[in-house]
């Protein structure tokens, strides 16, 4: 890790200041519900016979949109294709550190054809630009990877979920392609326990990723669910995080966790009444948008949702 003033003491300060949130423009991508559907079940939320409203979905998903819009955020769509019902959740898309995308390989076969989808939006937005001036897209993952469900940067941290889709060796895989260490970046492997909590992404939010908002003395501030992960993992998360806002079963079943923030909104899960008053207590303004469409999936706000990290200056080569 890099050095970095003890996280005690900046956690508490930063308990103390609850106004000090800054919302920071980000560049997502979304994909349209317009093939949504419950038509297998690979997590224990999926019920094939609870119908999807797909008006009501695709409403739902475009409230989400205009959210992140009307705060200043830009929205990169990718067209979602026939036969891939599971594809609006485009945050197991892939994932981007620095312009650099890795697309997904995932574990079921039903979803087997969305990584190359995402691996050729991909190819795409590095050749147009979209992914920074040192941009590049890298294809897909050789190993099981389930992109952004799975991998979450936290400040100089990718923290990232194993033991129920993406796999360590997938781990091993992106510190590797992603030139991790050359960015100063610490993989941490978090070990999954509970299997309505498959994706880290819905046992664990970044709220804060004190990385890119000019404090450098910032530490990550996220909000996690300590029964979804293995003990050796817990200790782990409490060493890194002792300031974390610490969720419950209500808050992690509500689909509360599955968040997005840019800084100072939190965008979630309407249904999420418990976190939203956490996060606000901790100086954050919880902006709810009505999902439980999308919850017939397995999913909510942040699954829908990819974080594209454009690199903002020429890479600088570091890796032979
Ligand atoms: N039905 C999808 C699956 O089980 C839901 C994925 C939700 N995405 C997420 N980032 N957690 O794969």
């Amino acid at each position: 890790l890099r050095a970095r003033p003890a996280l005690p003491g900046v956690g508490l300060a930063r308990t103390l200041r609850p106004g000090g949130r800054t919302a920071r423009p980000r560049t997502f991508l979304m994909c349209p519900p317009t093939h949504f559907d419950v038509v297998y079940e690979i997590n224990p939320w999926m019920d094939r016979t609870v119908p999807v409203d797909a008006a009501r979905a695709l409403a739902q998903w475009r409230a989400l949109r205009e959210a992140y819009e009307r705060h200043g955020h830009t929205v990169h769509v990718i067209d979602p294709e026939p036969g891939l019902p599971d594809m609006v959740y485009a945050a197991n898309g892939g994932v981007v550190v620095d312009g650099v995308a890795l697309a997904a390989r995932f574990l079921h076969a039903q979803r087997r054809a969305e990584g190359a989808a995402y691996a050729r939006w991909f190819d795409a937005a590095a050749r147009a630009g979209v992914l920074g001036p040192g941009g590049a897209a890298l294809g897909q993952a050789d190993e099981v990877d389930e992109g952004e469900g799975d991998l979450l940067l936290a400040g100089p941290l990718l923290l990232a979920g194993a033991g129920m889709r993406t796999t360590r060796a997938a781990h091993r895989e992106l510190d590797r392609r992603l030139g991790l260490a050359a960015r100063g970046v610490t993989l941490v492997t978090l070990d999954l326990v509970d299997p309505r909590y498959y994706h880290l992404d819905t046992a664990l939010a970044v709220l804060d990723d004190g990385r890119d908002d000019g404090r450098d003395d910032a530490p990550p501030l996220i909000a996690y669910l300590p029964e979804a992960f293995a003990p050796k993992s817990r200790e782990t998360l409490r060493d890194l995080f002792p300031d974390a806002i610490l969720a419950d079963a209500a808050d992690a079943a509500a689909f509360g966790l599955n968040a997005v923030s840019d800084g100072l909104h939190v965008y979630l899960d309407a249904a999420a009444t418990g976190m939203r008053a956490k996060v606000r207590e901790r100086g954050f303004e919880p902006v709810g948008v009505e999902f439980d469409e999308l919850r017939k999936g397995g999913g909510s706000v942040k699954c829908c949702t990819l974080t594209l990290r454009p690199a903002l200056v020429e890479p600088v080569e570091t890796t032979a």
